[in-house]
């Protein structure tokens, strides 16, 4: 299973909070896996990314509660899940039906924290089952990256630098770390997604003995 994209926060029937992630990578991991003849779950928030694989089952989901939903059903019939998605944090606490009018003098909008899906499926894998973590820093990236794979119980965290140009939200380039639970760093050059994909997988079989 793979969570990919961005997802969006309603405020009112024509606006939301979302975030610049395009999806590619995960649309990426998801086309290599299924071309080494995974059958993969594909859990999208909104993205333009599309794909044609018959090996790739795409749920399309909007904000981080339905794709929360989704993760959670799809999870126990899954080998392992890589979560990629680009997912709030925050969600309104009261979105509300009819379409907020510019007549305000100032406008707060409340949030409230949305569910944590990777730690939430921490909790719940078996021992059979990997968990592929990503975290996106820009500042004590390994220091933090390690904490989240640590609190999130993941077996892998895939670090991706907002300091390194060319990586991360909206290139068709990215630049990672992964680090394993033993605590072993492996970095990679700047190089595709195509080819990030590749590398992440690569690094998955090592790791899981598959
Ligand atoms: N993640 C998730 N559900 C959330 C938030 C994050 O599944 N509600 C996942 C992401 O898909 C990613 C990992 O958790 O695989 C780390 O996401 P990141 O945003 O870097 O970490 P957070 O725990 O949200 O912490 P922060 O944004 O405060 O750094
Ligand atoms: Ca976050």
């Amino acid at each position: 299973m793979i969570t990919t994209g961005p997802t969006y926060e309603k405020i009112d029937p024509v606006r939301f909070i979302g975030n610049f992630s395009s999806g590619k990578m995960g649309f990426s991991i998801a086309e290599k896996l299924a071309d080494e003849g995974a059958l993969v779950t594909l859990i999208s928030g909104p993205s333009a990314c599309q794909t044609t694989h018959p090996n790739i089952h795409r749920i399309d989901v909007v904000s981080a509660k339905e794709m929360y939903e989704a993760s959670i059903e799809h999870f126990p019939n899954c080998d392992g899940a890589i979560m990629t998605a680009a997912v709030a944090d925050f969600t309104p606490l009261n979105p509300v039906d009819a379409k907020v009018k510019r007549e305000k003098s100032n406008y707060t909008i409340e949030l409230t924290p949305t569910k944590d899906i990777a730690a939430s499926l921490g909790k719940i894998k078996s021992e059979k089952q990997f968990l592929v973590g990503f975290a996106l820093e820009t500042n004590d990236e390994e220091q933090n990256a390690q904490l989240k794979l640590e609190k999130k119980n993941l077996d892998l965290i895939v670090l991706n630098s907002l300091n390194d140009s060319g990586a991360g939200f909206q290139h068709d380039t990215n630049k990672i770390t992964i680090f394993s639970r033993s605590g072993q760093a492996k970095v990679f050059d700047l190089k595709t997604k195509k080819e990030v994909a590749a590398d992440i997988v690569d690094a998955l079989i090592l790791n899981q003995n598959f």
